[in-house]
């Protein structure tokens, strides 16, 4: 078998082969081929143009796509039949969520984008500027779900992970509700059940989780993510067994007994750049939250890595 950092870029040869359906709608590459013809280089210009000033907002940009993705899926439409590789970006692609519910903003604070774990996403402005940008050239015609995962795409890219095509002709929802946010996006202290769970509800796999998973190769986390495993894992002032003492050690030093608030480096050393190095450090049990160390605890799981 394919070890799952080879899985991670063996990039969507399997996603043309299919005509997604997202949100009742085809998808296809190249959509707006006929009625907006530049978008693409535009919007690759914007993020080129953003990530060489500001490197760390590709992380919440590729993270802001996955969270919208993951709460409004429509169950009955989604099919996996995918034999031999998978890769992180065609399960974003089929999982049809991706509607541009995580972007709507509601006057009394109620929106997915106010929900606690949308709280740290950061980013927003460019989207905005991109779909800006696409307003000037072709008014009307493009979603903002799908300036959002060109975006993901393009600052992928940009942070040296690799180039996939993008199905388009996403439409927009309408609706935003917080507490599905809230409930259907997974806690950083999932268990493998929990997580296997909560992908398998959405029509993914185990290896689904895996290789998505390889998502936190690139930015950081606040210590309230995983503060507890340092300080008080069980209620006992304990420190959770399954991290690596030494690593436990330098997270202490970033992580005092009561800061939630400093960051710290998701995959240390190369949190900027998009590679595998993520799955050599879950496998050394350096994986930052719960949901990633949970990967080893399960037979299916921890043969990926
Ligand atoms: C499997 C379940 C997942 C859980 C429980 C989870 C949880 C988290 C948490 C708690 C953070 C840190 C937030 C903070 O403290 O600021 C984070 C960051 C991040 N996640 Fe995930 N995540 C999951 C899956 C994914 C997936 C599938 C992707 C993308 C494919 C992804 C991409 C990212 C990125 C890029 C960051 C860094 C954001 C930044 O630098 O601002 N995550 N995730």
């Amino acid at each position: 078998m394919a070890s799952i950092s080879t899985l991670f870029f063996q990039l969507i040869t399997l996603a043309f082969a299919f005509n997604i359906v997202a949100n009742g709608q085809s998808l296809k590459v190249g959509y707006y081929q006929e009625t907006c013809p530049d978008l693409e280089p535009l919007v690759k210009e914007i993020v080129d143009q953003v990530i060489s000033i500001s490197p760390t907002l590709a992380p919440p940009l590729l993270r802001m796509h996955f969270h919208d993705c993951f709460v409004r899926v429509r169950y009955q439409n989604l099919c996996f039949h995918v034999t031999g590789s998978v890769s992180i970006i065609f399960l974003l692609i089929y999982m049809q969520g991706c509607d541009g519910s995580v972007l709507l903003e509601s006057p009394a604070k109620k929106s997915e984008k106010d929900a606690d774990p949308n709280l740290s996403l950061r980013g927003f402005e460019i989207i905005d500027q991109a779909k800006a940008a696409a307003e000037k050239v072709c008014p009307g015609v493009v979603s903002c779900a799908d300036i959002l995962a060109l975006v993901a795409r393009d600052v992928t890219v940009a942070v040296k992970g690799p180039f996939w095509e993008v199905e388009t002709g996403r439409r927009d929802g309408r609706a935003s509700i917080k507490s599905e946010a809230l409930h259907k996006l997974l806690a950083p202290f999932s268990n493998i059940s929990t997580l296997k769970k909560g992908f398998k509800k959405r029509g993914l796999s185990v290896k689904d989780l895996v290789v998505l998973s390889g998502g936190h190769t690139i930015g950081i986390s606040h210590c309230s993510s995983f503060h507890y495993r340092l300080y008080n894992f069980t209620g006992r002032l304990d420190t959770d067994p399954s991290l690596d003492s030494k690593y436990v050690k330098k997270l202490k030093m970033k992580c005092k007994p009561r800061d939630q608030n400093s960051i710290v480096e998701m995959d240390p050393g190369s949190f900027e750049t998009f590679d595998e190095s993520y799955f050599r450090l879950v496998a050394k049990r350096r994986g930052l939250f719960k949901s990633d160390a949970a990967l080893l605890d399960d037979i299916e799981t921890k043969a990926y890595l």
